[in-house]
C-alpha cells in the first residue's frame, strides 16, 4: 500500500440517502430560469432584468467606493445592490429557496468524493481550505475582503502565494457553476466548505446565501492571509484583524485535522494527522501527545512526529502548544472533541460571514444544510 493510499479513509456519509442525491442530479440546472448574482442577464421580453443588471453593475461599483468610505452612506448603498439584485430574481422568475440550495450541496458532496486519483481520495480538505481563504481576507477596519465578492476569481488574488493550489478547488466549483448558474461564486465556495466539513464527518456549519459577485476592484491587497512561518504576534494580527480572539483562532487551526502541505503549493510537506479526510480532534491530540522535532531537509522549517516522521506540523500550528493562552484551548479541545465541534462550527459559520453586509443575506437566521429532517 502506497503512502498516500495508506491515509484514505471512507469519508463517512452522515446524513445523505442516495435517493436523495439521485434526485438531486437529475434536476438539471436547464430546467432553472436563470439567476446570476454576477451580472444579471437580459429578459428577452421585458427590459427590467437588463436595466436591474446594469443598475447592480453600476451600484456595485459605487457600493464599493463608499463601503470603503463611509459608513452611513455605505449602507444604503450596499441596499440599492441588494435591491438591484433582488428586482433581476423577480425578472428572471427563479428565487432559489434552500431546496435549490441543498441540490448544489449535494453535488458538491459527488464532486467531494469523486477524487479516487486525488491525495488522500477526497477533494474535501482542498474546498474547505478555498472558504477558508476566501473568507479570510476580512478586515474590520476597513470592511474591506472577506467572501462577499468572491475576488479570487481575479489574478490579482488568484496568484497571492497563500492561495497557491486552490486553482484545482475553484476549477472543481466552475463545474458546479454551470450546473447552477444562479448561484453566487461567495455562497458557492462558502458552502463548499460547509459540505467538505460535513461530508467528512465534521459538525454542522451553520450557513445562509446572499454573497454577491464582485469586480476586480474589490480584491484585497497580498498578505492578509497567515504566514506559517511565523509566531504568536503575526497569527494574533492576522486573526485579530478578521474579529477573531484567541479562542476562535485555536478553534478555527483544528482545520488542519484534514489534508495535507503540498511541496509544490505552500513548501511544505505531508499531513497533520492520521486520517486526513474525517474531521476530529486529532489535530489538537496530536498536538499535546506526540513528541515534535524540527525535520531536517532541503524545505522550508516543520516540525515531525519523531514516532513515525510520516506526520507534520507547521511552526504556526506548534505555537498552539507553547503560548500560554493559545495552549489552555488547545488542551481543552484535545480532551473534549463535542466542545471543539461546537466552538468550530461556530467560529467557521461566522468566518464564512465575514465581509457580508447583513441585510444581503436571504434569511435572517443561518440555516442547517444537509439535514433531511
Ligand atoms: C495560522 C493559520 C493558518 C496557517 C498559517 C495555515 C497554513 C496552511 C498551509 C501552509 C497549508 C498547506 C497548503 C498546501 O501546501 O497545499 C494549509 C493547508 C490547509 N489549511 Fe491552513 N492555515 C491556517 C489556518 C487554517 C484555517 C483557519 C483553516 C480552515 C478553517 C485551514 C484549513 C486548511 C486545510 C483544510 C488545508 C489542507 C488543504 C489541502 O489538503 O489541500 N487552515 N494551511
Amino acid at each position: 500500500m502506497s503512502f498516500t493510499a495508506a491515509f484514505r479513509v471512507p469519508v463517512r456519509r452522515a446524513v445523505f440517502s442516495t435517493s436523495f442525491r439521485r434526485a438531486a442530479t437529475e434536476v438539471r440546472a436547464n430546467s432553472f430560469r436563470k439567476f446570476s448574482t454576477e451580472v444579471p442577464p437580459p429578459a428577452p421580453k421585458s427590459n427590467t432584468a437588463l436595466y436591474a443588471g446594469l443598475g447592480a453593475i453600476a451600484f456595485g461599483g459605487v457600493a464599493y467606493y463608499l463601503y470603503t468610505s463611509s459608513s452611513d452612506t455605505a449602507k444604503e448603498a450596499s441596499t440599492t445592490v441588494k435591491s438591484a439584485a433582488q428586482t433581476a430574481k423577480v425578472a428572471t422568475k427563479f428565487t432559489p429557496t434552500k431546496a435549490d440550495y441543498q441540490k448544489v450541496y449535494n453535488r458538491i458532496a459527488e464532486v467531494i468524493d469523486d477524487a479516487s486519483d486525488y491525495d488522500d481520495g477526497s477533494y474535501g480538505p482542498v474546498l474547505l481550505r478555498l472558504a477558508w481563504h476566501a473568507s479570510g481576507t476580512y478586515d474590520k477596519n476597513t470592511g474591506t475582503g472577506g467572501s462577499n465578492y468572491a475576488t479570487m476569481r481575479f489574478e490579482p488574488e488568484a496568484l497571492h502565494g497563500a492561495n497557491a493550489g486552490l486553482h484545482v478547488a475553484r476549477g472543481l466549483m466552475e463545474k458546479v457553476k454551470k450546473e447552477f448558474d444562479w448561484i453566487s461564486y461567495g455562497d458557492l465556495w462558502t458552502l463548499a466548505g460547509v459540505c467538505a466539513v460535513q461530508e467528512m464527518a465534521g459538525p454542522k456549519i451553520p450557513w445562509r446565501p446572499g454573497r454577491i459577485d464582485g469586480f476586480v476592484t474589490h480584491v484585497t491587497p497580498d498578505g492578509r492571509l497567515p504566514d506559517a512561518t511565523q509566531g504568536a504576534p503575526h497569527i494574533r494580527d492576522i486573526f485579530y484583524r478578521m474579529g477573531f480572539n484567541d479562542q476562535e483562532i485555536v478553534a478555527l487551526s483544528g482545520a488542519h485535522a484534514l489534508g495535507r502541505c503540498h511541496v509544490d503549493r505552500s513548501g511544505f510537506q505531508g499531513p497533520w494527522t492520521f486520517s486526513p479526510t474525517t474531521f476530529t480532534n486529532d489535530y489538537f491530540k496530536l498536538l499535546f501527545n506526540e513528541k515534535w522535532v524540527w525535520r531536517s531537509w532541503n524545505g522550508p522549517k516543520q516540525l515531525e512526529d519523531k514516532k513515525t516522521r510520516s506526520l507534520m506540523m507547521l511552526p504556526t500550528d506548534y505555537v498552539l502548544t507553547q503560548d500560554k493562552s493559545f495552549q489552555k484551548y488547545a488542551k481543552a479541545y484535545a480532551e473534549d472533541n463535542e466542545l471543539f465541534f461546537k466552538d468550530f462550527a461556530s467560529a467557521f459559520s461566522r468566518l464564512l460571514e465575514l465581509g457580508v453586509p447583513t441585510q444581503q443575506f436571504v434569511a435572517a437566521e443561518p440555516w442547517i444544510m444537509g439535514d433531511e429532517a
